[in-house]
């Protein structure tokens, strides 16, 4: 995988304490041993890409399944890289139980935590940096309505955040959302509401930026975002004093033209660009691609489309995309010493 160059990715990241990492799912770490030799080699993070889901915990009341979560985590100690807890707290996902349960506020704040304090208590201290609340802002920059909304109101926000730091004072608590990248009524909408809840001693450490992207855009996944705008963006929320993650980058070459080579060509400036420009931001820390390799990848079942938006391909060969955030990192690196 890394034959061409005298380092992994990892290698380059771990000399900066940058995070270079992949979601990962447990099925594949069970049976392609090249998905989990390209995941040790060439990451230092590793976030669940569904099996911390609390539909997937938590399939009855009071029933949690860790089973799954655990090989991602014993995995990931084994291999020294740091883990992502993806998500407490989401409008999707959840078990069939909750959202047809008929709760009123106060049974569902007691659920709400319930379910922080079991999923962070089980691994307390082992999962660093957690996805508190997942996607919980609509593009028109109004709060989405989810089970947690309507059944608690628009507090249930802080009151995640105060109690997944209860339960893991230790732990690094996010605020995640998709399409907030540039700036837009989304993006403004979590600037502010991260800014409200700094002023109300909440305790949030970071905002996370998805970056589901295509390189000209789909009917669901944006097209990449201004790279000008996405550096206003994230300086503004470093200037909070908030870390400043990518945390689900995947570059879909679905709809753009040319030869494949043409389109991994361009999906490569893509990455490029995007990481090179968050790397200017100096509370930029982390950047997670949603995939080790093509051939897991989520994005042609969800836009029915195939597609190859990561950057290894179904072979684990590392893409041009590879060479690119090579090259990147390694200028960071160079930067870095210099200064
Ligand atoms: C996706 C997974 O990749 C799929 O396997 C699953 O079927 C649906 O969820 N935003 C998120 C992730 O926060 O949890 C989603 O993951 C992708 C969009």
């Amino acid at each position: 995988m890394t034959a061409d160059h005298t380092a992994s990715l990892r290698e380059i990241a771990d000399l900066q304490e940058f995070y270079m990492g992949a979601a990962a799912n447990a099925h594949a770490l069970r049976t392609d041993s090249a998905y989990r030799e390209t995941l040790a080699e060439e990451f230092n993070f590793l976030t669940a890409e569904n099996e911390l889901k609390f539909g997937n915990l938590c399939p009855e009341p009071k029933v949690y399944n860790f089973g799954p979560a655990d090989e991602l985590v014993f995995f990931a100690k084994a291999n020294f890289m740091h883990i992502r807890g993806h998500t407490l707290v989401w409008h999707h996902q959840n078990p069939p139980w909750l959202i047809e349960g008929d709760f009123n506020r106060n049974q569902a704040l007691e659920l709400l935590h319930e379910h922080i304090f079991t999923t962070m208590g089980h691994f307390h201290e082992e999962i660093e940096v957690w996805d508190v609340v997942n996607e919980p802002i609509e593009a028109d920059g109004s709060l989405r309505d989810s089970f947690w909304m309507h059944t608690i109101g628009p507090d249930y926000i802080e009151y995640a955040f105060r109690w997944a730091h209860e339960a893991d004072p230790s732990a690094r608590l996010f605020l995640n959302d998709y399409s907030a990248e540039g700036i837009n009524s989304k993006s403004n909408a979590i600037y502010n509401t991260a800014k409200e809840l700094l002023a109300l001693n909440v305790p949030i450490h970071g905002v996370g930026m998805q970056m589901h992207i295509a390189i000209n855009g789909t009917e669901k996944l944006a097209k990449p975002p201004d790279t000008n705008e996405m550096y206003e963006n994230m300086k503004r929320l470093g200037d909070l004093g908030l870390e400043i993650h990518i945390t689900e980058m995947d570059v879909a070459i679905q709809n753009a033209t040319g030869s494949l080579e043409d389109r991994l060509r361009q999906q490569a400036d893509v990455y490029e660009r995007i990481l090179g420009t968050a790397l200017r931001v100096p509370q930029f820390k982390a950047c997670i691609l949603w995939g080790v390799a093509d051939r897991y990848s989520w994005i042609p079942g969800f836009t029915g489309h195939p597609d190859e938006p990561l950057i290894f391909d179904q072979y684990y060969q590392p893409k041009p995309a590879y060479e690119s955030i090579h090259r990147t990192l390694e200028a960071m690196l160079k930067t870095s010493s210099v200064s």
